[in-house]
């Protein structure tokens, strides 16, 4: 498939209770490479094996969750051909200007009907993944140092009126459905899981009567070991652990759940299928959604269906 539009989940930006300790938490028991920090306090971090300046970026706050999610685009041109999409489909939006976000250029920002700050941008200073472009080795020490995800993969969004979010998703930013789970009704979407690429999801919807609210950051491991690996990582660092490791049905994925010091959730993933967007959509019933949640305890685990951050 062709990569062009929105190619994948560019950045997030969470707010934490205390700056040093999840400074410490992120750096080191996470493994993430701290790329940078602005004069609003900001934090940068990037995955040891991403191109890009950044992709998550922590503030200190009252209140921990999600500010915002960026996406990145393929170029300034479809920027502006996206943005008038946007317009012309009745979503407002606004330029944010380069630079404003450390070693990014200007963002196309909205406020999706779930209440989530999204944004489009194109552009992102490359700083390499360390190994250089020529003969690269295929690891190095920054890879081994404590659960070092390879990549930020998606998120998990709690918000109402998903239905609008698909539409926007779906009709302006060329996202397809991959998965979604059936409400009691069996006929409303309690949760949507869309794809701009070959990924299982690229980002992920569950319909909650407060907006804005995150669920989790999801980022990829290398492999099943490197799960359990980071589980160990988890356990020596008296990480809370929310549930696994498991593996969903929804999505195939193989994973962990966990907090970070100020509540908010983050997943070690791994897994599920590569779906093209001539695929046709998985459906999962409300009666069944415990398969769909955890497929070998078959649970619905409570903590991780209400506590959101
Ligand atoms: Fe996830």
């Amino acid at each position: 498939m062709a990569m062009t539009g929105v190619l994948r989940p560019g950045h997030v930006a969470v707010r934490v209770l205390d700056l040093d300790e999840a400074v410490k938490f992120y750096g080191d028991v996470m493994g993430l490479v701290e790329t940078g920090r602005d004069d609003m306090g900001r934090v940068y971090f990037k995955c040891w094996d991403e191109q890009d300046h950044s992709s998550y970026i922590i503030r200190e706050a009252e209140q921990a969750g999600v500010d915002f999610v960026g996406f990145k685009v393929l170029d300034t041109a479809t920027l502006d051909k996206l943005e008038k999409g946007l317009n012309a489909y009745g979503v407002e939006t606004r330029r944010l200007e380069a630079g404003d976000l450390l070693e990014t250029g200007e963002r196309v920002r909205f406020t999706l009907p779930s209440g989530h700050e999204f944004e489009l941008y194109a552009e992102k200073t490359k700083v390499g993944n360390g190994m250089g472009l020529t003969n690269p080795a295929p690891w190095y020490t920054q890879s081994e140092h404590g659960i070092a995800p390879v990549r930020l993969d998606h998120m998990l969004l709690y918000g109402p009126d998903i239905a609008k979010v698909k539409a926007i998703f779906e009709d302006v930013l060329g996202f397809f459905l991959v998965e979604r789970v059936l409400a009691e009704d069996n006929e409303t979407e309690a949760g949507i899981w869309l794809s701009c690429s070959h990924k299982v999801h690229d980002i992920a919807f569950v319909e909650y009567p407060e907006p804005g609210k995150l669920h989790h950051t999801s980022f990829l491991m290398d492999s099943w070991e490197r799960v359990l690996r980071a589980g160990d990582i988890m356990s020596m660092n008296e990480v809370a652990v929310d549930i696994g490791p498991t593996r969903h049905g929804i999505t195939r994925g193989c994973t962990i759940y966990a907090w970070d010091p100020s509540g908010n959730r983050f997943e070690t993933f791994m897994g599920g299928y590569h779906p093209y967007p001539d695929y046709e959509t998985i459906t999962w019933t409300w009666d069944n959604f415990a398969q769909g949640l955890d497929y070998p305890q078959r649970k619905l685990h409570e903590s991780f269906l209400t506590i959101v951050s």
